[in-house]
C-alpha cells in the first residue's frame, strides 16, 4: 500500500521510514527509527529527487507508481551517493528505462564504483548549472563533504524549495507527521537531530559553514533533507543550531561530566562535583556513565554544551578504553573550542589525567582548566578543598 504526502501543489513526498534498523551506518544506535526522504515532482516532466535505502525499497516503489500513474518518470536527480539514499537507483532505471539521471561528475564515478548500470543515462552537472522541467526551474548547488565529496544541493526557484540531501536532516522516523510544524521538534526531535547532525557530518563544519553561506543568498521557503522532517516555517531555529553546530559553538553553558569508573569511585567523584556545581548555582549539569552511554550521544551531548568534565580511572596505566574511544572519536570529527576539567583516578600510578590532556591538546582550541584532581582509588575528606576550587575555576570560566 502506497503512502506519501503532498508537500506543494505538484511536489510529493515519496519516502519512508525504517523502524527496525538498530545501526544507522552499523555504528549510531537509532531507538526512534530513521527516514529515509524522496520527492516527487510532477510537471511537464517528471522528476524523482534521491531514492531510499534498501530497506524500504517496496514501499518506495509503491509511492513512485502511485504519484506517477500513467505518467512515465523523465528525471532523477541524485544529490548524494550515500546507500541509505541511493541503493534504489537501479531499480528505478529497471522500472524507467529511459529516465536520466542527474548528478555530478563524482556521484557518476560513485555509480560506477558501486557497480550501477547507468551508461548513457547520466546528465552530469555542476555548480551553478540550472534546468527547467516546464513550470519548475532549478540550480544545482555544490554541497561537497556535506556529507560527501559528490554531494549537491537542488534548489527549485518557482516554488522556493531546498532538496538539502544530508544537510538539515535527523534521525527518527516519521510517525504520519512529515512537516516541522506538525510536531513539537524543539521537544521532540532536537535531540535527535543534533546526534545526526555531529555524527554524521559533524566533522566537517567549514564545509556546512560554505553551504549556509550559498543558502543565505537565495529565498528557501522549504527544506527538503533526506532524513527527518520537512521544513515549511521557523527555517530560522533549524538554520541557528545548524549555523552553532557548524562553527563548533556550544548551545549552551553548561557542564557535561563525562565520568569512567570501574567500581563507582570516579562516580562518586563526579557526583561530588556535579553537587557542588548546583549548590554554587550552575544547575545545567548533566553526567554520563562512558561505559553505558554509546559514543555517538556523548559525541552530541559534547556539541551541545560548553564545559566538559573528564573523570577516569586509569587503565593497564593508560586512559580508560570506553574514554579513550570517546576522545578520539571527539578528535575525529574535529571538536573544538570546548573549556576541559580533568579529574584523574588510579591505585597506584594515577595518569590517565596526563594523557588525556596530552590528547586534548591535539584538537583545535581546546582550552584546559588549570585545577585539576589527582585521587588515590576513592575521593576523601581531605579533597573537599580540591574539589571545591574546581567548581569554582569552571564557574568562573564561564563568565
Ligand atoms: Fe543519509 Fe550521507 O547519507
Amino acid at each position: 500500500m502506497y503512502c506519501v504526502r503532498k508537500i506543494t501543489e505538484d511536489l510529493y513526498w515519496v519516502g519512508g521510514s525504517d523502524r527496525r534498523l538498530a545501526l544507522f551506518e552499523n555504528i549510531h544506535p537509532i531507538p526512534r527509527g530513521v527516514s529515509y526522504n524522496s520527492y516527487l515532482l510532477i510537471d511537464e516532466k517528471t522528476v524523482l529527487f534521491d531514492t531510499v535505502d534498501w530497506s524500504i525499497c517496496r514501499q518506495f516503489l509503491e509511492n513512485i507508481q502511485h504519484v506517477l500513474g500513467n505518467k512515465s518518470l523523465d528525471y532523477m536527480v541524485i544529490n548524494h551517493m550515500e546507500p541509505d539514499h541511493a541503493a534504489c537507483i537501479e531499480e528505478i532505471i529497471l522500472r524507467y528505462p529511459d529516465v536520466k539521471i542527474i548528478c555530478t561528475q563524482k556521484a557518476s564515478l560513485f555509480m560506477h564504483q558501486f557497480g550501477f548500470h547507468i551508461d548513457g543515462n547520466v546528465i552530469e552537472v555542476s555548480e551553478g548549472d540550472t534546468m527547467s522541467f516546464g513550470k519548475h526551474n532549478v540550480t544545482f548547488v555544490a554541497a561537497p563533504m556535506v556529507h560527501w565529496p559528490e554531494a549537491m544541493v537542488t534548489y527549485d526557484a518557482t516554488d522556493g524549495v531546498l532538496f538539502s540531501a544530508d544537510a538539515f536532516g535527523s534521525f527518527g522516523s516519521l510517525d504520519g507527521q512529515l512537516f516541522n510544524d506538525e510536531m513539537n521538534f524543539d521537544r521532540d526531535w532536537i535531540d535527535d537531530a543534533r546526534r545526526y547532525y555531529t555524527n554524521i557530518v559533524g566533522k566537517y563544519g567549514p564545509h556546512v559553514q560554505n553551504l549556509l553561506k550559498k543558502a543565505s543568498s537565495i529565498d528557501i521557503k522549504i527544506i527538503c533533507p533526506l532524513h527527518g522532517p520537512v521544513w515549511r516555517n521557523d527555517l530560522g531555529y533549524l538554520l541557528d543550531k545548524y549555523d552553532k553546530w557548524s562553527r563548533y559553538a556550544p548551545e549552551e553553558n553548561g557542564v557535561m561530566i563525562v565520568y569512567g569508573t570501574m567500581y563507582g569511585n570516579t562516580e562518586a567523584a563526579a557526583s561530588d562535583l556535579a553537587t557542588r556545581l548546583v549548590e554554587k548555582g550552575m544547575t545545567n549539569v548533566v553526567m554520563y556513565d562512558v561505559s553505558k552511554t554509546h559514543v555517538s550521544y556523548l559525541i552530541s551531548e559534547t556539541f551541545k554544551y560548553s564545559h566538559v568534565v573528564l573523570a577516569c580511572v586509569t587503565y593497564n596505566l593508560k586512559i580508560y578504553p570506553p574514554m579513550l574511544n570517546y576522545i578520539m572519536d571527539m578528535k575525529a570529527l574535529n571538536l573544538q573550542k570546548r573549556t576541559f576539567t580533568l579529574i584523574e583516578n588510579g591505585s597506584w600510578a594515577p595518569q590517565s589525567g596526563k594523557l588525556m590532556r596530552e590528547l586534548l591538546g591535539e584538537m583545535k582550541e581546546m582550552t584546559i582548566l588549570d585545577n585539576e584532581m589527582s585521587l588515590n582509588s576513592s575521593m576523601k575528606e581531605d579533597d573537599a578543598d580540591s574539589m571545591d576550587a574546581i567548581a569554582d575555576s569552571i564557574i568562573e570560566s564561564m563568565k
